[in-house]
């Protein structure tokens, strides 16, 4: 069986559809989610979909993965803009990485405009609303089937 990929999301995403929807929208992460596991089903891969307000355990899953997951999509959300750990932990992987943004990170305050995981990504989503995710699912699917 192939292996899954790891679809991680970082801090305040678990508010997604309570948190600033004038900007990150009415859906919640579930069915963030549920367009994740369609998407994959789709695609003929499985996703493990997570999600913490912890930086340490953002890198302990991106450690996990390089053994247990064939590619990472991340939305790093706050830790975009700050965290070079996170950034050598996807350092330390073999497979694809794309990131996701659900708002348009280069349309907002400055301090958005820079992400350290950009630096490590095959590809980068951004202010395509939830929607990104099915677009970076679909990416991943691609790039591992080598097309
Ligand atoms: C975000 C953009 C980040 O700047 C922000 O800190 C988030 C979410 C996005 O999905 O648009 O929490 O990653």
């Amino acid at each position: 069986m192939t292996k899954p990929v790891y679809v991680l999301n970082g801090p305040n995403l678990n508010l997604l559809g309570k948190r600033q929807p004038e900007i990150y929208g009415s859906e919640t992460l579930e069915d963030v989610r549920n367009l994740c596991e369609a998407a994959a089903a789709e695609t003929g891969l499985q996703v493990d979909f997570r999600q913490s307000n912890a930086e340490h355990e953002l890198i302990d899953w991106i450690q996990e993965a390089r053994e247990a997951a064939s590619g990472i999509v991340i939305n790093p959300a706050a830790y975009s803009h700050t965290s070079v750990a996170i950034l050598d932990a996807l350092n330390a992987c073999d497979f694809p990485v794309i990131e996701v943004h659900i708002s348009n990170i280069h349309k907002r305050e400055s301090f958005r405009h820079h992400s350290f995981v950009s630096a490590r990504a095959e590809a980068v989503i951004a202010g395509c609303g939830t929607q990104g995710y099915i677009f970076a699912v679909q990416k991943m699917a691609a790039l591992l089937s080598g097309k």
